[in-house]
C-alpha cells in the first residue's frame, strides 16, 4: 500500500475530449471461452478506426503474456486480472479512447468492482466515464462445439482445472447493456449493433463516413 502520495491534477477528460474530437468509454465484454468475444471485438476495434473513432482493445490472452502474466485462474487471481484490466481500460477511456475490453470476466462481483471503479471521478470534474457491459451470449454447448483452442475436449478430460463452464463458475450478467448472440447473428450484425447502440446515445458520432483509404503509417 503505497503512502505519502498526493494526487496531481492534470488537463480536464473535457478538455482531452475537446482536443482529440471524440469521448473515450470502455466497452466490456463478458461471456465463456469461446463465445466470440475476441473475434467481435477485433472486428469492433478496426470498424471504429476505420469511422476514425480511436479504439484499442484489451483482451484476456494477450494481457495474460505481458501485464498479468502473473496470474493463474485461481477465483482470486481472476479478481486481479479484471481489477487491473478495469484500471488500464479506465485510463483508455479517460484518454478520450474507445477501450474494448475482452475477458471472460466470470463473476459479477468484478465486473461490478470494474463499473464502479468507472463510475468514481474523486480526482475529476468530469463525471462517471461511460462503462457499457456486452455479454457475448452462446450456450455452453455452442462454445464448447467450437472450442478453437481444444481447452473444453481438455478442462473435460481433466488436464486444464479450474475452466470456466467446465469446473469454474459463469455468472451471467442480470442487467447488460448490450447482448449479442454470435451463434445467431454474424460478426458484421454483432459490430453493426454495438456501433448503433453507441450512436443512439451519442457516446460516438453517428453518421461518420468510413476513411476510403487507410494512409500509410507516419
Ligand atoms: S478471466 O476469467 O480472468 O476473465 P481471461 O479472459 O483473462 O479470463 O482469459 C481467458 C482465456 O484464457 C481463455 O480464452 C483461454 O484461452 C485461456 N484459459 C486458460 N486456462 C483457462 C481456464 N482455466 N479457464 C478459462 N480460460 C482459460
Amino acid at each position: 500500500m503505497a503512502t505519502n502520495i498526493t494526487w496531481h491534477p492534470s488537463l480536464s477528460r473535457s478538455e482531452r475530449a475537446a482536443y482529440r474530437g471524440q469521448r473515450g468509454l470502455t466497452l466490456w465484454f463478458t461471456g465463456l471461452s469461446a463465445s466470440g468475444k475476441s473475434t467481435v471485438a477485433v472486428a469492433l476495434e478496426q470498424h471504429l478506426l476505420h469511422l476514425g473513432v480511436a479504439a484499442y482493445r484489451l483482451d484476456g490472452d494477450n494481457v495474460r503474456f505481458g501485464l498479468n502474466k502473473d496470474l493463474g485462474f485461481s477465483d482470486g487471481d481472476r479478481a486481479e486480472n479484471i481489477r487491473r484490466v478495469a484500471e488500464v481500460a479506465r485510463l483508455f477511456a479517460d484518454a478520450a479512447v474507445v477501450a474494448i475490453a475482452s475477458f471472460i470476466s466470470p463473476f459479477r462481483a468484478d465486473r461490478e468492482l470494474a463499473r464502479a471503479l468507472h463510475a468514481s471521478h474523486e480526482h475529476d470534474a468530469d463525471g462517471p466515464l461511460p462503462f457499457v457491459e456486452v455479454f457475448v451470449d452462446v450456450p455452453l454447448a455452442v462454445a464448447e462445439a467450437r472450442d478453437p483452442k481444444g481447452l473444453y475436449r481438455r478442462a473435460r478430460a481433466g488436464e486444464v482445472k479450474h475452466f470456466t463452464g467446465i469446473d469454474s463458475p459463469y455468472e451471467p450478467p442480470e442487467n447488460p447493456d448490450i447482448v449479442l448472440r454470435t451463434d445467431q447473428a454474424s460478426v458484421e450484425d454483432c459490430v453493426a449493433q454495438v456501433v448503433r447502440w453507441l450512436e443512439d446515445r451519442g457516446l460516438i458520432p453517428a453518421g461518420k463516413t468510413p476513411v476510403a483509404d487507410v494512409p500509410p503509417a507516419p
